[in-house]
């Protein structure tokens, strides 16, 4: 991901203007580092099918990662989970205010787009390309998500609720990503595998990170834990035990799964998730 991170540098954010501290604040939580899961997943597909398409493909990783930061700078903001800490910073409305912590989120949205309409691909691949993101990253997608998050918080909701709601707040964006690598090489029906693959993928990245907000300390996390208990977070619901198993059931799910795709694609994925796919067990 080396490459990735410079390309990210490259672009990163700019408009110099009166304003003080506007360049910085979209560039703060950019820079504060993160997994980069969803871009490592999408030059993942990539570099399986077609490594030449590398170089183009940075964009689109580089557009979902903008817009995943966005909704990490809404996520903490105190009308939603109030929080302090992220990637191991203050978050960007604690370092900067409120106000400015709003507006990058909502010009790392735009850019996001921006970034991918300059994309060098054909027209009708970054046609694709951005509805996939809108789709899964808006209004029925994570915004779906964290609409609902918010609104049944201290309203506990069913297992099969629970499931929707994490499927929109998280796994559309994970199985975006994974799409949008299928897109970017041509290939179709892999597009839909995968995209059904992300979605239970997705939904295990959220399990766990629900387990993680009661295991991890902040430090450990780099952001907030124990913040979860007014949710609808899988531990909240289905308690800590049951959470581990629907976890680990998911893990093998995926793992198997995962044994039917091409062996480029397998070598990939399995380098790439071995890092996730258990991460709840540490
Ligand atoms: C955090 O996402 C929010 C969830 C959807 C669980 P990540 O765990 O990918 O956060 P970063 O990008 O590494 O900070
Ligand atoms: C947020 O889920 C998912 C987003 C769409 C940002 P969480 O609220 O559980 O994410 P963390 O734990 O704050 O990273
Ligand atoms: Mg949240
Ligand atoms: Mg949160
Ligand atoms: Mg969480």
């Amino acid at each position: 991901m080396q490459n990735f991170e410079q390309f990210l540098l490259d672009n990163l954010p700019k408009s110099k203007s009166i304003h003080p501290t506007y360049e910085s604040s979209l560039q703060y939580m950019l820079l504060a580092g993160g997994k980069r899961f969803r871009p490592a997943l999408l030059l993942g597909v990539v570099r399986a099918y077609n490594p030449l398409l590398l170089d183009s493909a940075r964009h689109a990783a580089l557009a979902v990662e903008l817009l995943h930061t966005y909704s990490l700078i809404h996520d903490d903001l105190p009308a939603m989970d109030d929080s302090p800490l992220r990637r191991g910073r203050p978050t960007l409305h604690i370092a900067f205010d409120e106000v400015t912590a709003i507006l990058a989120g909502d010009a790392l949205n735009t850019y996001a787009f921006e970034v991918l309409s300059d994309a060098p691909f054909s027209d009708y691949t970054r046609v694709r390309l951005i509805r996939e993101l809108a789709s899964n990253g808006g209004l029925g997608g994570m915004v779906l998500g964290q609409a609902i998050d918010c609104y049944f918080e201290n309203k506990p909701l069913n297992v099969e609720e629970i499931k929707f709601l994490h499927t929109n707040k998280t796994a559309k964006l994970v199985a975006a990503s994974l799409k949008m690598g299928a897109i970017i090489v041509g290939h179709e029906e892999l597009a839909e595998t995968l995209y059904e693959f992300g979605v239970k993928l997705g939904l295990l990245f959220q399990i766990q990170d629900d387990i993680l907000d009661v295991t991890q300390t902040s430090e450990e996390a780099g952001k907030l834990t124990n913040n979860d208990e007014d949710k609808n977070s899988f531990v909240t619901i289905l308690g800590l035990e049951e959470s581990m198993k629907q976890a680990n059931d998911l893990a093998d799910e995926l793992t198997h799964e995962m044994s039917g795709f091409d062996e480029n694609l397998q070598g990939e994925l399995l380098s790439l998730l071995s890092k996730y796919i258990n991460r709840h067990k540490n």
